[in-house]
């Protein structure tokens, strides 16, 4: 054996009971009493959980956007994720205009090859749905992704996919075992605010948040729920942030057709108030964060069930990018950061009670790899599982600076936020990658995770 982590409390989506670890070439190969093998690394794990690794099945690692990229590569990115206890995460590639998909894929998994620091898989970002695209999926899922994303917004960038385009991606992606994600926003209304508030000089973020209301979303979400059940495809929601999209998704599941929500930290921790304040352009994200009615529907949908997964939505940028649409919010390049946080938040809540913590696990990683298809390799704490492992003490306390944490971003909207309890270790595949506030791995480490097709 390589590695015994001893006397923990095992924590899985189930069940939490005490054991000791043992892990021989990245896996887990035994689970027991008192276990002891004289080469193996001994971790003491006494008044501590050990929980799987999570997984962030929603980040944008140096997503190109205009003439900048986000300010996490897949370097920094997988690093911060490490030392806050996500060992797998799956990013959005976007197809650039013209690009083939399986193009797309192949670039963006050799720069993971040189840089992930933790394993990672991808979702494709379709742009231009047009026949040969629908054709090239299938290799696409055949080369092991099984989720595509299209945007209703964006219109003027040239990336929105009209509602006969998108149905037809939702019933390809069913053909082929996949699943369409669906950014909804409805842009049109989006724009009709948004010239309103310009020609009115209405430029402050908080006008960000004022384009992009609660009803934005909810319609989009509303339309994108009818098809997915008008053609009883599997839909997926991204960043859901809204609490009458949520009741939408609710019924539809209610009706037995599968239709997965995602919410992110952000949502669930800050409220619309933010865009009102100085450094409002640093929370400016698409779909915005809204208001506590919202916030209070998405942990309930947490607890129900309905909202079945967490992740962050990762997609940061420098002060001084933020920063050049404090004079007209349009230009503030959209997206925040949460990729070191996300784990360490939820299992604060579920320290703090709000929640128990197998269903922090359950939402932060079970699910993701059920629903993603990497499961049992990723998702738990089993018998010939990936031994991707976090240390958790939950005596520890912990306040966010952008110096503590480990990515290239220059502020964090968490900064001063406690964490009652954290992640101490994190291994990815038996490796100790983080320890301490302390980060050990290395880029090239992370592993490429072949998805199958939905079942
Ligand atoms: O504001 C966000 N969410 N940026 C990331 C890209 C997207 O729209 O999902
Ligand atoms: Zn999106």
């Amino acid at each position: 054996m390589d590695l015994i982590i001893k006397n923990g409390t095992i924590v899985t989506a189930k069940d939490m009971y005490q054991a000791d670890i043992g892990v021989k070439n990245g896996k887990v190969i035994l689970i027991g009493k008192d276990l002891d093998h004289s080469d193996a690394t001994m971790v003491d794990a006494t008044d501590q959980l050990v929980l799987p690794g999570a997984i962030d099945a929603n980040t944008h690692l140096g997503m190109p956007l205009d003439n900048i990229q986000s300010a996490d590569d897949y370097e920094s990115g997988t690093r911060a994720a490490a030392c806050g206890g996500t060992t797998t995460i799956f990013d959005y590639v976007i197809q650039q205009p013209g690009e083939k998909i399986m193009d797309t894929l192949r670039k963006r998994k050799q720069l993971c090859e040189k840089e992930a620091c933790i394993d990672y898989s991808f979702h494709a970002t379709l742009t231009d749905v047009n026949p040969e695209i629908l054709k090239d999926m299938e290799e696409a899922v055949q080369f092991g992704i099984n989720q595509f994303k299209v945007f209703m917004i964006y219109s003027k960038e040239g990336m929105a996919t009209d509602d006969g385009t998108l149905v037809k991606a939702m019933i390809r992606a069913k053909e082929l075992g996949a699943r369409l994600a669906v950014h909804a926003e409805n842009p049109y209304i989006i724009n009709m605010h948004t010239e309103e508030f310009l020609a009115e000089g209405k430029v402050h973020p908080w006008y960000h948040y004022q384009s992009r209301q609660e009803y934005v979303e909810t319609e989009a979400v509303k339309r994108a729920v009818y098809w997915a059940t008008s053609f009883n495809t599997p839909l997926y929601i991204p960043h859901l942030a809204c609490k009458e999209g949520l009741d939408e998704i609710s019924r539809a599941r209610n009706e037995g057709y599968d239709i997965l929500a995602e919410t992110c930290p952000h949502y669930l921790y800050f409220t619309n108030e933010v865009y009102k304040y100085d450094g409002a352009q640093n929370y400016v994200c698409s779909p915005p964060i809204k208001g506590p009615e919202s916030q209070d529907a998405l942990w309930n949908g947490i607890k129900r069930g309905d909202v079945s997964i967490v992740s962050t939505d990762h997609c940061p940028f420098q002060s001084h990018e933020k920063n050049a649409g404090l004079d007209d919010y349009t230009k503030i390049p959209n997206g925040v950061m949460g990729i070191e946080n996300m784990y360490p938040y939820m299992l604060s809540e579920a320290n703090k009670g709000r929640l128990s913590f197998n269903k922090v696990v359950e939402v932060c990683s079970s699910n993701p790899a059920q629903f993603f298809g990497c499961s049992p390799q990723k998702g738990t704490i089993a018998i010939g599982s990936d031994a991707d492992l976090v240390v958790y003490d939950p005596e520890k306390t912990f306040v966010v600076r952008p110096e503590n944490m480990h990515s290239n971003v220059d502020h964090t909207i968490w900064d001063g936020v406690e964490f009652s309890g954290y992640p101490v270790k994190t291994f990815s595949r038996g490796k100790l990658v983080y320890d301490r506030e302390t980060f050990l791995g290395e880029k090239g480490w992370g592993q490429f995770i072949k998805r199958q097709p939905l079942g």
